[in-house]
């Protein structure tokens, strides 16, 4: 793990230990840093006797601490694949004043560590398609792949969108934990795609104005191998109640949809002074993965 700031000025190491949350007082820590990280409201919070009976039933949680004190957790739970055994990872959170130092990252790679021990295979969840920093964490850091783009799929509620009267649309992402791509990401490595070499579906208005800038104009037709998809380095860097964001969110969601339908995946995500979507082309479009329904075979869409 990177130093913390304080860990700098006093020259030593950060004492970081990663374990199973199962007590009470450990999982009241869990609704302690969702109320500093996402601000919920009381309604919003997962509460500690459902974290306890989710633990008792199957669910991973598992707890950073930072010299003795509880800096983040990664919350799964089991969810049903059909043949694919899995987990839907539905909280990875850090203390606002440790982020960005790789407790993150450490959190998911113990995750992962736990489901292999308990011979899972697949582990979904779902994130914000404009939060930049998330992608680059999930699809360049991790390894996820995904093809389903689920409009405002948790509705319009403050604390989930983006802002007000913004729908809350996710992109399902897919971690298949035991696939050569993993191994090679939880290795670190993990080459840079070059921006300038692929054609873009979505970039930004090239006559926008700092920080202002709104999409151009999608292109919906490509066919190369890989397209790019750019979103804003910083979504909240936008200003507020002027619609860029919804703007974005719109182009984003019409280019997401038209690619996924004509075959195309999640493969990469290209963080520097500007943030593209690297997504490439499948032939064989098999249906992509989703939740198991009675009575409905699911079909698997696993990375070699
Ligand atoms: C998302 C979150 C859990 C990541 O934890 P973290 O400790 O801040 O992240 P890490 O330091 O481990 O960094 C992991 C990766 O995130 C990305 N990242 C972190 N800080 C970043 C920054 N300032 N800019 C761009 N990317 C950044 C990088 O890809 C980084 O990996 P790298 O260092 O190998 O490039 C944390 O920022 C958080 O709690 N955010 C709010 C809640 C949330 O969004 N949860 C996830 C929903 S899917």
């Amino acid at each position: 793990m990177k130093k913390s700031p304080n860990a700098r000025k006093s020259n030593s190491k950060p004492d970081v230990r990663i374990r199973p949350l199962t007590s009470l007082e450990d999982l009241e820590g869990c609704v302690f840093i969702q109320r500093r990280v996402w601000g919920h409201l009381d309604l919003d919070l997962i509460p500690v006797h459902f974290f306890r009976i989710a633990v008792h039933t199957g669910a991973i949680v598992l707890g950073a601490f930072v010299d003795g004190r509880l800096a983040g957790y990664v919350y799964s739970f089991p969810a049903d694949f059909g043949k694919v055994r899995g987990h839907h990872s539905h909280h990875l959170a850090v203390l606002p004043e440790i982020q960005g130092l790789g407790l993150g990252k450490a959190l998911k790679w113990a995750q992962r560590d736990e489901a292999l021990k308990r011979g899972l295979e697949l582990i979904t969840w779902t994130y914000d398609p404009m939060q930049a920093r998330n992608a680059n964490l999930n699809l360049h850091v991790l390894g996820v792949v995904g093809r389903r783009y689920l409009r405002n799929f948790y509705g319009e509620t403050p604390t989930l969108s983006l802002e007000e009267r913004v729908p809350s649309d996710r992109l399902l992402v897919e971690w298949w934990i035991k696939s050569a791509r993993v191994k090679a990401r939880a290795k670190g490595s993990s080459p840079l795609a070059d921006a300038g070499k692929i054609p873009k579906a979505l970039e930004r208005d090239s006559s926008g104005l700092e920080p202002a800038i709104g999409p151009g104009r999608p292109n919906l037709r490509l066919t190369t191998p890989r397209v790019l998809v750019e979103v804003p380095k910083k979504i909240k860097d936008l200003p507020m109640g002027t619609g860029l964001i919804a703007s974005w969110q719109t182009a984003a969601r019409r280019v997401f949809e038209a690619y996924f339908k004509r075959g195309y995946r999640l493969d990469d995500f290209i963080s520097g002074d500007r943030c593209y979507y690297v997504l490439k082309c499948f032939k064989a479009r098999r249906p992509p993965v989703t939740a198991a329904r009675p009575g409905r075979s699911i079909h698997e869409n696993r990375p070699h």
